[in-house]
């Protein structure tokens, strides 16, 4: 008797971003930067600065140690067989996945977590349940968005774009959502944005046309926030302004996600994009495009200047020295 064909359950729209782990020396300057600049709920406890931006006990977290990076990001998924689903994924690619003890559950605000080593080495994390806090937020914006769409998204510079893109996709269900062609300087930028359930992204991967390299020094490029209405984010601006950090891209809109947001350079030298009102995909009807720009309108560097092109186009041409870690070939 002929037997049915497996169908594969789809993780699409059970996961989405719920954390992330900074490690840095410049404690001060992160305090000033996440509770004075961003205006998140910021406490410290021990050496770790824990920033809130909605019910979440803990949402990003920076702890104290010499890489100025971002070290992980945890992911939440909707139910306990769909953290199964991942962990038997990762287990048949012959990823390595590891319990998560309880003193990092408890740093991370979760119950109980697993993680493997993804893309570039950053580690990628899972779990099912958060804490929750019903303490009020103390914060300078009026709130978040969050929810199901998760905490924002990240941006990823590779070599390796097709790796960084399978480990989304056959281990999480990524949809893909579309891509950008950016031109910069003397090089074409490709941008592809996948999705996980209704943000418009949650991972964007970003690569040159023809020789690939990666001038970005950090795992990411940058993370994102979605705050609750345009006065949050133009505030935001001008107190990231006065306090002096760095303007990567003014304010502007993106051309795939509608987006308005600007860019600011964080102490550990990724930046943060604040944004406000990005589109949500509709399913019945989405069909991926490609756009020609990240924007259309804004989004001038305003800080950004020659000695930043130069140790880019040094760390772009480093980069070709390196090989960078993935974690499974695509496809197998
Ligand atoms: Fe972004």
């Amino acid at each position: 008797m002929a037997t049915a064909p497996e169908t594969r359950t789809s993780l699409f729209g059970k996961v989405r971003m719920g954390y992330a782990l900074v490690e840095s020396e410049k404690h001060q300057d992160w305090l000033r930067f996440t509770r004075d600049a961003l205006g998140l709920d910021v406490h410290r406890e021990d050496d770790t600065l824990i920033c809130r931006l909605d019910n979440h006990a803990r949402r990003l977290l920076i702890c104290q140690g010499p890489q100025e990076d971002m070290l992980a990001l945890g992911y939440e998924l909707a139910d306990q067989a769909s953290l199964d689903t991942v962990l038997q994924r990762l287990r048949d690619k012959g990823v390595a996945v590891e319990a998560g003890d309880a003193c990092g559950a408890a740093l991370r605000g979760v119950e109980q977590y697993w993680r493997c080593r993804g893309p570039k080495a950053l580690a990628i994390e899972f779990y099912v349940t958060p804490l929750l806090s019903d303490k009020p937020l103390s914060m300078l914006a009026s709130g978040y968005v969050t929810g199901e769409a998760g905490m924002g998204h990240v941006a990823i510079t590779s070599r390796r774009p097709e790796a960084v893109q399978a480990f989304w996709q056959e281990i999480l269900d990524a949809r893909h959502s579309d891509d950008i062609e950016q031109r910069i300087g003397g090089l074409m930028l490709d941008i592809r944005f996948l999705r996980l359930n209704p943000r418009h992204h949650s991972v964007a991967i970003a690569c040159t046309r023809g020789r690939r390299m990666d001038p970005i020094r950090t795992r990411i490029q940058h993370m994102n926030v979605q705050c609750a209405t345009l006065e949050d984010m133009t505030a935001a601006f001008q107190r990231c302004r006065r306090l002096g950090y760095r303007i990567m891209m003014g304010v502007g809109q993106h051309t795939n996600d509608r987006e308005l947001s600007f860019y600011v350079q964080s102490p550990s030298g990724f930046e943060i994009e604040y944004g406000w009102d990005p589109i949500a995909v509709d399913e019945s009807s989405w069909q991926p495009t490609l756009h020609q720009g990240i924007s259309t309108w804004g989004h001038q560097p305003l800080d950004h200047n020659l000695m930043d092109e130069l140790r880019q186009i040094t760390r772009a041409a480093r980069s070709l020295l390196r090989s960078e870690y993935i974690p499974f070939e695509p496809g197998h």
